[in-house]
């Protein structure tokens, strides 16, 4: 397929929402006037950051149409963005559904819909169309851009519509977004995986890696900082890979030069990075781009470099230790976080130890540790020595301690200091405060009003709390 033959195809799908908008609208019309008031959504999101940003582009379409946001589940439109990277997740959302279907039973404007990672797997959706009939709409993570049509049907009648595709080369832009905070904003800057770590279900349900153009990113990032954003946090599923697939190739560094030219653009953040693909260039790119915070999200998953070749992850504990002591080299303040999985198969005290080890030499500012999940369809699924249960929570448990010693060592560091801090909000236990975030991505709390949203302050970081900060405007 041409350039021109993708763009054509992508503008007329675009064209075709927005015709789809305006039918939902005329159908919200009517359901309003004879149900004597106006009709409500509750958008609920599962997992990510990624799912973040597709649940603003859900909201976009229903508030187009007319749908007025509901504080909880007692709604007329209830979607969940659902989440499967680990199997916990599933069970919420067959806990919460069971109750969404009762609701249903007593408000005839209701309409339940799913979509999400959960729903590119075929036996959840064979689960639901068996045990929970009353569920209106399925849908994946192919096709979100197809929403506003999808809501049509869904608005005609009351019958269950599936509609999930295994992949799609196509990236629709300039949908309508409606963002959860008005000044920051998460940009996607590609799509899917390739990378099939082997405990991942991320590759088999968001598909092949796809990168938007540069141009596309570029505009909508100006739109938004003329729309009052002071801050972006670029998403991909392993964004130092962006821009191989393009027909102009172009590297994930040059990218962030590119919007670090963005002018009112404060503050850039990424998320996610694959060690494998972490280049020099792209740590000089972070060391020379003011508005780059400087915060390096990079997964270890694990120490061990027997553990790390079965999990696919094509590098190495020296590589990885290697690539932080450049990181730190060049950006002396870098917070550097992680992920880490405990209790993959066959991971021994040794393996363990190994991990150990990276977390006491790196000294993590943060770590999001995970108990290995057993997902369906997956290499790691087939392998047969499993960790018994109790030996993976001591082992958890062992690790945890390590992490919190670290980051409140790290936090610690910075007490007295008058940094830059971004208000996000007011305290949610205090109206008095307010919260925000330092370049590193830590939480600082401080005396303020709801007039310093989306503002930057230098404030004194009067004492640690562990991993927050109470703090002072200078
Ligand atoms: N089990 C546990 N954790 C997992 N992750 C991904 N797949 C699994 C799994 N099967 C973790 C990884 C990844 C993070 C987003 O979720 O650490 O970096
Ligand atoms: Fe999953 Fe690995 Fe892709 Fe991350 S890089 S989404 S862990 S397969």
């Amino acid at each position: 397929m041409s350039e021109t033959n993708i763009t054509l195809n992508a503008e007329s799908e675009r064209l075709l929402q927005y015709e789809n908008i305006e039918i939902a609208k005329g159908l919200v019309k009517e359901l309003e006037a004879s149900a004597g008031r106006k009709l409500t959504y509750y958008v609920k999101t599962f997992g990510c950051q990624m799912n973040a940003r597709d649940s603003e582009k859900i909201v976009g379409i229903l508030e187009e149409a007319g749908y007025v946001e509901a504080e909880s589940e007692q709604a007329d439109f209830v979607i969940y963005n659902t989440c499967t990277v680990r199997e916990n997740a599933n069970n919420k959302v067959y806990g919460r559904l069971g109750n969404l279907i009762n609701m249903k039973k007593k408000n005839p404007f209701m309409r339940i819909a799913l979509c999400g990672c959960m729903m590119q797997e075929p036996t959840v959706v064979e689960k639901i169309k068996t045990s929970y009939r009353q569920v209106n709409l399925i849908f994946g993570t192919h096709n979100i851009y197809k929403f506003a049509e999808l809501l049509v049907h869904c608005l005609q009648n009351d019958k269950l519509l599936v509609d999930i595709w295994d992949d799609t080369d196509k990236i629709v832009e300039d949908l309508p977004i409606k963002r959860k905070y008005s000044f920051k904003s998460g940009v996607n800057i590609m799509f899917g995986c390739n990378n099939f770590c082997s405990y991942c279900i991320v590759p088999y349900v968001r598909g092949r890696e796809r990168s938007r153009e540069p141009k596309d990113i570029i505009r909508e990032c100006e739109k938004l900082v003329a729309d009052g954003v002071t801050e972006i946090m670029l998403l991909g599923q392993n964004v130092n890979s962006y821009g191989k697939n393009l027909e102009q190739p172009v590297t994930f560094a040059e990218l962030l030069r590119s919007i670090n030219e963005i002018k009112g653009l404060k503050r850039i953040r990424f998320m996610t990075s694959h060690p494998k693909d972490l280049s020099d260039d792209l740590i000089r790119a972070m060391a020379e781009c003011e508005n780059v915070c400087p915060h390096m999200h990079l997964p270890l998953q694990s120490g061990s470099d027997r553990l790390l070749e079965l999990m696919n992850r094509h590098y190495t504990k020296q590589q990885y230790l290697d690539i932080v002591t450049k990181l730190r080299q060049a950006i002396p303040d870098i917070a550097i976080t992680t992920d880490i999985i405990v209790g993959f198969p066959g991971e021994t005290e040794e393996d363990f130890q190994e991990t150990l080890d990276v977390v006491k030499q790196v000294e993590y500012d943060n770590a999001f540790t995970f108990i290995y999940s057993k997902r369906t369809g997956t290499p790691a699924a087939r392998m047969d020595n499993q960790v018994p249960e109790d030996v993976i929570k001591d082992r958890f448990d062992r690790l945890l301690a390590i992490v919190q010693e670290n980051a409140a060592k790290k936090a610690n560091l910075l007490t007295g200091k008058v940094l830059p801090v971004l208000v996000e909000q007011i305290n949610e236990q205090d109206d008095k405060l307010v919260s925000g975030r330092l370049a590193n991505n830590s939480l600082v709390h401080f005396p303020g009003d709801a007039s310093m949203i989306g503002n930057i302050y230098q404030v004194r970081l009067l004492e640690c709390k562990g991993f927050y900060y109470l703090g002072e405007v200078e």
